[in-house]
């Protein structure tokens, strides 16, 4: 297995299948990095040769060895407070007001199988299919010990992060900062890439030359957010979707974190990752640990589409959870564009009866169906049916809808609640807010304090109540704000600064009930779209509404950097009306089914309003994600162009045995008295003969693949592509 030791040098390697990760304590105990990239089957500390760097100072012990110092080395888990100016992963204050802390090489402990953490969630894996590697250090004056636990995931190249703080003292101490991955890259020239955007325009990747100093991504709204993801790659300045080397990392927490990429003196990178510094504090009393979130690593020297096979196939099968995770998803109908909060029983029947005769699989009814809720004003908080929009209450119109031969699904936002609602009149100490000050408003609504076990208790008791009271498959699991004036009335004043962790951990005890009481009840998460779309909340919701942004083209930039680190299946992607509700813009009715089939696919529409031709389209795009939808969700996804920057958008499905592949895009704009565009495939074997389905024609894999496959020529703007490969002789 992938774990090597070599006791009498405290030198650990680890290895997968294709890199190779390396540490070392030396001879004081300090925990130094030494090399995270291909298998080199070498020691490799004969790389770190250091000069005297003036004001770059020596732990003690290194007495005048000027060359020693901790300020330059590469460090495994480098601390606050003793001389590597360097952004640190961990800062603590001691009982005696001191903030230094210094680590040092205690032992290890292999074990077979992944580590869990406990209240957190965390890629699992069968025992004979990982390994866990534990290092222990210990503070030189306190009684601080530190425990890094690696996963180790061979097959797939994934490398696992998390860090037990413990206080062995008797005194309490207080955790300023703890990172769940600190990475040094001691050589190279880096590039850095990360996620940002806003509501509606998600995850637009962004790449940068590394600058001297800080830079950061980070979140402080107590959710992932829209704004920057909790992920990040770091790639030589030559890296290409299918070469280059590259670096990966994600988070799998859900709350504010914080992503740290430094470039220091010596022209030496690291990378930190972890919950947000400004937005934390945790108080240990004597005994107490605090565990870290868990973050997850990967190389590639193949460039970033080996980077996204790693971290899609991770995600997918080792974070994802439930009977859904693999599962075929059902193609929906969700009635938010369809009617707002305008709609009674009568006409979510009516657009149901349209959906089920076109082939759609489950009506998710949207907000508005409980309390008093017409607008986005009042109601959250009240999860009891709104019976006169109902009449007749839930479980009859489930009935009326199973009886089409749909499923039915339901919205709720469990996390807030509107002022004007009987939740907030009975409970309003529920809420986060600080007593002396009014509370900042947004969508007219506030938080409620998850940190609270009774307001987990009430949530669970409610959404229970409603998922028995009718035959309902799923949950779209919304959350439409950020959170600011942190207060609990349940903490003292100096545990006001573990709100925004607690909460996240109450949120994740509430959902991992539900899953667990209800596993036949899927959860889609949503965060007014893709607001909190991170790996924390994929092992609760194996797909997640990815952006309120439903336009066709604005979703191929979103999608496109999504799929950077997440797997196509944990998409949420509908098909919506034109113009579109978001940007007014008219695209093809077949470019927004071939962009939306880049997910868990779906509609959000009033079928009934369509054209008898766009209900037969309907049909038929129905038929074919159902055809095409096990090789768009298990085969392996290639981005062939970025939308960004190119003239169209332009992706890729290729099966396992490489048998067959399908293309999907669109062009953007039509270009007259040009040569067609030739689009490199990707993932195909060189030697197969791969056809084209509809024309006949032969090519090999690798024609198609260097030379590329012509597009059709395209008439006017926004053109659909659809190009399936089919190898011959199989
Ligand atoms: C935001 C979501 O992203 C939308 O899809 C919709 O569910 C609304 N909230 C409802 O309020």
């Amino acid at each position: 297995m992938g774990i090597k030791v070599n006791e009498k040098e405290s030198f650990f390697s680890i290895t997968t299948q294709n890199t190779e990760y390396q540490f070392k304590a030396d001879k004081f105990g300090v925990l130094k990095h030494l090399w995270y990239g291909e298998k080199t089957e070498c020691d490799m500390e004969y790389l770190l040769d250091y000069p005297d760097v003036g004001f770059s100072g020596q732990i003690y012990d290194a007495a005048d060895d000027r060359t020693n110092s901790i300020d330059t080395m590469p460090l495994e888990y480098p601390c606050g407070g003793i001389g590597d100016f360097r952004i640190p992963a961990v800062r603590v204050v001691h009982a005696d007001g001191s903030t230094a802390l210094d680590l040092r090489y205690k032992g290890y402990c292999i074990k077979n199988g992944k580590y869990s953490i406990p209240g957190l969630p965390a890629v699992y894996a069968e025992e004979k299919k990982a390994q866990t590697l534990e290092i222990t250090l210990s503070d030189t004056a306190s009684d601080t010990e530190v425990i890094l636990r690696y996963g180790v995931l061979e097959e797939l190249d994934i490398i696992t992060r998390s860090t037990e703080i413990c206080n062995k003292g008797s005194s309490p101490i207080f955790l300023k900062e703890a990172a769940s991955l600190s990475l040094d890259i001691p050589f190279g020239d880096w590039e850095w890439i990360h996620f940002q955007g806003r509501h509606t325009k998600e995850r637009v990747p962004e790449r940068t030359p590394l600058i001297h100093g800080i830079q950061e991504s980070s979140s402080s709204r107590g959710m992932s957010s829209h704004h920057q993801n909790p992920s990040f790659v770091i790639c030589s300045p030559d890296c290409s979707e299918q070469a280059g080397k590259c670096y990966g990392g994600f988070f799998v927490y859900s709350g504010s974190f914080q992503t740290r990429i430094e470039l220091d003196q010596l022209n030496q990178t690291r990378a930190v990752m972890g919950i947000n510094p400004n937005l934390f504090g945790w108080k240990l009393k004597g005994g107490e640990s605090f565990h870290t979130p868990e973050a997850v690593m990967t190389y590639s020297n193949e460039g970033f589409s080996k980077l996204s096979h790693n971290f899609h196939k991770v995600i997918r099968e080792n974070i994802c959870r439930g009977k859904y995770k693999l599962a075929e998803r059902p193609v929906l109908l969700n009635n938010w564009e369809a009617t707002y909060f305008d709609f009674d029983a009568d006409k979510i029947l009516k657009i149901a009866e349209n959906a089920a005769a076109l082939g759609v699989d489950m009506l998710v009814l949207d907000d508005g169906w409980f309390g008093k809720r017409d607008s986005d004003t009042s109601g959250l908080g009240d999860w009891f049916v709104n019976e006169k929009k109902l009449s007749g209450g839930l479980g009859s119109l489930v009935e009326k809808i199973k009886a089409l031969g749909m499923k039915f699904g339901l919205w709720f936002e469990p996390e807030m609640v509107s002022e004007d609602s009987e939740l907030y009149r009975t409970h309003p100490d529920w809420v986060i807010k600080i007593p002396s000050r009014k509370p900042n408003r947004a969508r007219c609504q506030l938080v409620l304090d998850m940190s609270r076990k009774d307001v987990l208790e009430n949530l669970y008791d409610s959404i229970s109540a409603i998922l028995k009271s009718a035959d309902i498959s799923y949950i779209k699991w919304d959350a439409n704000r950020n959170i600011c004036d942190w207060y609990s009335g349940e903490l003292s004043a100096e545990n006001q600064c573990e709100l925004p962790h607690r909460y996240v951990l109450g949120l994740y005890e509430l959902l991992e009930r539900l899953n667990m009481d209800f596993p036949d009840v899927m959860i889609e998460g949503c965060s007014g779209g893709g607001g909190r779309f991170d790996a924390g909340m994929l092992y609760y919701c194996p797909q997640i509404w990815c952006s309120d942004d439903t336009d066709a083209f604005e979703r191929t930039e979103i999608q496109y950097g999504t799929s950077f680190i997440y797997p196509i299946s944990a998409v949420g992607s509908h098909v919506s009306v034109v113009p579109n509700h978001q940007t007014g813009r008219i695209t093809p009715f077949e470019t927004r089914a071939v962009t939306a089939m880049a997910g868990s696919f779906g509609y959000e529409l009033d079928l009934g309003k369509l054209s008898e031709d766009e209900k037969q389209a309907v049909f038929r795009q129905i038929e074919r994600f159902k055809k095409y939808g096990p090789l768009i969700h298990n085969g392996k996804y290639y981005r062939l162009s970025d939308p960004t920057t190119e003239n169209y958008a332009l992706w890729e499905y290729v099966s396992e045995d490489k048998s067959e592949a399908l293309i999907h895009g669109m062009v953007f704009r039509t270009v007259p008295n040009m040569k067609r565009i030739a689009i490199r495939a990707a993932g195909l074997s060189p030697e197969g003969e791969y056809m084209i389905e509809g024309s006949g024609e032969i090519y090999s894999g690798a024609a198609l693949m260097n030379g590329g496959i012509l597009l059709q020529r395209t008439w006017g703007d926004h053109c659909p592509v659809e190009i399936h490969l089919i190898k011959q002789g199989v």
